[in-house]
């Protein structure tokens, strides 16, 4: 016998061998139609009885398989099976034996991440706080079901984003992967999100779950809070969120919450997002929160990303020892299985295709357009009158080329390259500062083709006021730029910006600043400007959209999701809390193994409780620069007959009219006082309708008030309850214009 044959032979004997054992595995299968398939195939049983088939197969390596993800450098040991991650933040091995798919992951927060590196294509929506700031349920859910789409054709089928952290610190680098102060904003409009996301058959995730406020020492950090500031305001967001869309998937988050890590905190996991809200998804670690199998898997943890510290090896002797019961083990399984069934994934897997780039601009141009605030208008100095803006000054922040973008796991590959480097370079690493190929001074070029359209850099104040003198109107572009892993020094715009605006404010009273921020900025210079539009990271067509809005051709809607303060001293923390050096690492290369340990703990105590944003301010009596919800348009409404109908849910009627002379939508909020007994801050957001008018039309507006929206939670009873008492409730078009009012007893 020659080696040849000898091997040959040997290859045939252990494939016999392969056979007889995968034939020993042959799931039981069903006759359903023609063709022979497993039971849970049969997509008439519920999500839940096709995962408890699947499960009966499985063996135990086979589970243990599915609970976590193959690894990422930097972050631990990575498996050979990585090989075929579709080249996204996570991946989980499938089971072809059962038919069941791999998992693929991919950051999708603002749109799908990775494309550039990978050798495709994505759009830049504008960012999760600008969604949050048009107010607009189809705008969510569209802004969900265009990441789904992309992420449908590269290849991935579960999103990672629905970032939905209030913004008890806005000097949070992450800001801008949020929604604003608000559980009931932020709930709605990341259900809306997840529901145009799992409309499209990818499994949804909302996260960090919970209370990473602050990006300094998130590995570390512990933070304390009162249960019942807990649930009424950043787990209530995560409440709603899940009860508008049943998102599959919660990633937990990084940061200790009263003593226990978020990944391993059973109050968190199993008391609340699982028994209180009837969570049947599954919980993902964010990447490297998991510190422990059996602890974790006790608390409610399903899934460890990205590899297998603990939920591999280490999970698979704490079945076999008893230490992790196997029931505790099997309902992990169930969960993720019964996900990918309810989801859609295994019925409906993506399929590779060319992303719609043009529906993609569309999609996200009309957005930007819902999402710019305009936030200060003197003497009707916008919308620009193109046959009488003979000269304009664009000023400042690449303007010329682009538009900042968010940084960290959030961002997006700027399709054209980063707009600040030559053709072909700048490839994006991690916290570079990205800025999307979308020129506004190209933009306002076109809108006005008989101004004359000149750009100052802005690096030289005096050379910027110099050319602003010369112009009717200038145009300051300010750009305040954030990322994941860091935190802001202060809400200063950076960058000697704000000495920029004033010296081109002094030289031209038509003077317009359009904010690329994050996080709210403060304005020393807001008095001298005649014109102030936030746009946020207006993605990858902010500069059509700003141009539409600065010449009429759309009326601002948007309305602030946070609160602008005028300085950091008015917020509830005026000094963010950094680490102490003990509890951080330097990046060293094994850094994952101090941090799978866990570092020492350091506290964050939010001892403002209730009081999030604009509650806040209000129970302080602080001044803001420009309260939560606010908002102006081009037009003006007014409010009247406010109607308000107690039982068993409260109804609201009242009439909102286009006062003006154009068309345009207005945001009408409803809030509530609530009884004094409640022990609540002065008001709280309870419900909104975003309301599109025609010059002088009226409308009227009804409004079922959820009976959530105006409980407290009550830590005793461990429940919401409704205090009875009297109700008074306010209507208008921002937090602190709010014209109607009227009072209900409720019992
Ligand atoms: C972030 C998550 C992200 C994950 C995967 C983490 O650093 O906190 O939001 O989904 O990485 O990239």
């Amino acid at each position: 016998m020659n080696l040849h044959t000898r091997s040959l032979r040997m290859n045939s004997l252990s494939l016999g061998i392969a056979i007889l054992s995968s034939l020993a595995l042959l799931p039981a299968f069903a006759q359903t139609g023609s063709e022979h398939k497993p039971a849970w195939m049969n997509n008439r049983l519920s999500p839940d009885e096709r995962a408890a088939l699947v499960v009966k197969e499985m063996t135990l390596d086979e589970k243990i398989s599915l609970l976590h993800g193959t690894g990422m450098a930097t972050l631990g040991p990575v498996s050979p099976l990585a090989v075929k991650s579709n080249g996204g933040a996570g991946y989980v091995v499938g089971i072809p034996r059962l038919g069941i798919p791999a998992i693929q992951m991919s950051d999708a927060a603002y749109g799908v991440r990775n494309s550039g590196e990978n050798g495709r294509y994505s759009t830049a929506l504008p960012d999760d706080l600008a969604g949050a700031a048009s107010w607009d349920l189809d705008a969510a859910y569209e802004y969900g079901a265009l990441i789904a789409r992309e992420l449908r054709a590269q290849g991935y089928n579960m999103s990672l984003g629905g970032g939905i952290n209030l913004a008890r610190e806005p000097r949070n680098g992450r800001t801008f992967e949020y929604m604003g102060e608000d559980p009931v904003l932020a709930g709605t409009m990341v259900g809306q999100v997840m529901k145009g996301e799992q409309a499209q058959h990818v499994i949804g995730d909302i996260k960090h779950y919970a209370l990473n406020d602050q990006e300094s020492g998130r590995n570390a950090v512990n933070v304390n809070i009162d249960k019942r500031s807990m649930r009424e305001s950043d787990l209530l967001a995560f409440e709603i969120g899940l009860r508008e869309s049943n998102a599959a998937a919660v990633m937990c988050s990084y940061n200790r919450v009263n003593g226990d890590y978020a990944c391993e905190n059973k109050y968190l996991l199993t008391d609340v997002l699982k028994k209180d809200w009837g969570f049947k998804g599954f919980v993902v670690s964010d990447w490297q929160a998991t510190h422990s199998a059996a602890k974790a898997s006790a608390a409610g943890l399903d899934h460890e990303e990205p590899g297998e510290i603990f939920y591999g090896d280490t999970m698979k002797k704490a079945v076999e020892s008893g230490k992790v019961p196997k029931a505790e083990l099997d309902e992990h399984v169930h969960r993720i299985l019964r996900s990918m069934f309810a989801s859609g994934v295994i019925d409906d897997p993506p399929e590779k295709s060319v992303v719609d780039v043009e529906g993609g601009f569309e999609v996200a141009q009309k957005i930007a357009e819902q999402s710019i605030v305009l936030l200060r208008n003197e003497h009707s100095q916008l919308p620009l009158e193109v046959s009488k803006v003979g000269s304009i000054a664009v000023i400042g922040a690449h303007a010329d080329v682009g538009m900042i973008s968010g940084g960290g796991s959030a961002q997006v590959d700027p399709p054209g390259g980063n707009a600040i480097m030559p053709p072909g370079k700048g490839k994006p690493a991690w916290q570079a500062h990205i800025w999307f190929p979308t020129s506004p001074l190209k933009a306002i070029r076109a809108k006005a083709p008989h101004a004359n359209v000149q750009f100052d850099p802005g690096t030289d104040a005096a050379s910027a006021a110099a050319l602003a003198k010369t112009a009717d109107v200038a145009i300051v572009f300010a750009y305040q730029w954030e990322s994941e892993g860091m935190d802001l020094d202060s809400l200063s715009l950076p960058d000697r910006q704000d000495d920029l605006i004033a010296k081109v404010a002094a030289a031209n009273p038509n003077t317009i600043v359009v904010l690329e921020t994050g996080s709210p900025v403060t304005m020393p210079w807001a008095d001298q400007v005649s014109g102030i539009l936030e746009v946020w990271y207006a993605g990858s067509r902010g500069a059509d959209a700003v141009a539409r809005v600065l010449f009429g051709e759309v009326n601002p809607s948007a309305k602030l999701p946070i609160t602008f303060p005028k300085s950091e001293a008015d917020l509830p923390h005026p000094i963010l809390v950094k680490p102490p050096k003990a509890s951080t690492t330097n990046g060293e290369p094994d850094a994952w193994k101090t941090i799978a340990k866990g570092l020492p703990p350091f506290q964050v105590t939010y001892d403002e409780g209730l009081k999030v944003g604009y509650k806040w301010y209000d129970a302080e009596r602080k001044q803001v620069l420009f309260p939560f919800g606010y908002g102006l348009s081009y037009t003006t409404y007014s409010y009247s007959d406010l109607k308000v109908t107690p039982g068993k849910s409260v109804h609201l009627s009242f009439k909102v009219t286009n006062t003006g002379d154009r068309a345009g939508a207005e945001v009408a909020e409803v809030y509530a006082v609530l009884p004094e007994s409640a022990g609540e801050p002065p008001k709280r957001l309870v419900g909104w309708s975003k309301v599109k008018l025609n010059a002088g039309e009226s409308k009227e507006v009804k409004i079922e008030l959820d009976a959530l929206y105006l409980s407290i939670f009550n830590v005793e009873r461990d429940a919401w309850q409704l205090i009875p008492g009297d109700y008074t409730f306010l209507v208008g078009g921002s937090s602190q214009s709010l014209p109607l009012k009227e009072a209900v007893n409720l019992k």
